[in-house]
């Protein structure tokens, strides 16, 4: 199954009745191995939780730490843009030059790289006097 194939099937399981706003990602293991996950909202606002993190949840919970390429998927107007919060997890398993593909249901799609999405990203560099 490709990656496309994945976030698109994981998209249509998104728990989203306060949005209705469908979410689905998938992300490749450095072992070739694809990771889902959809967003899960929550009636407590706050507690929702996006697609890439259940996707990343999903790739720690099978052992795996480092990823290769992710693509996400909504039906939106615009290729769907990771939060903030989604590219600082992102970036912690992958490197500046992964890329990431935003896509909707109709194929309107782009790709960045994680440098592209955020630039300057913190990282354990930034703490080494620490
Ligand atoms: N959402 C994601 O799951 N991933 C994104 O990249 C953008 C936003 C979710 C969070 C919330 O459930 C809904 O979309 C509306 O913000």
């Amino acid at each position: 199954m490709s990656l496309l194939d994945a976030a698109t099937n994981v998209q249509s399981k998104a728990y989203a009745p306060y949005s209705n706003f469908k979410v689905g990602a998938a992300i490749r293991g450095a072992s070739g191995a694809i990771y889902a996950g959809c967003n899960v909202e929550n009636v407590a606002y706050p507690e929702g939780t996006c697609a890439e993190a259940g996707a990343i949840a999903t790739m720690v919970a099978a052992g795996e730490t480092q990823l290769t390429e992710v693509v996400v998927i909504a039906d939106s107007p615009l290729p769907v843009s990771p939060c903030g919060g989604c590219r600082q997890k992102l970036a912690e398993f992958s490197g500046p030059e992964t890329v990431v593909t935003m896509t909707t249901l109709e194929g309107n799609s782009k790709s960045l790289t994680m440098a592209e999405l955020l630039p300057g990203a913190f990282t354990q560099a930034h703490m080494e006097n620490s």
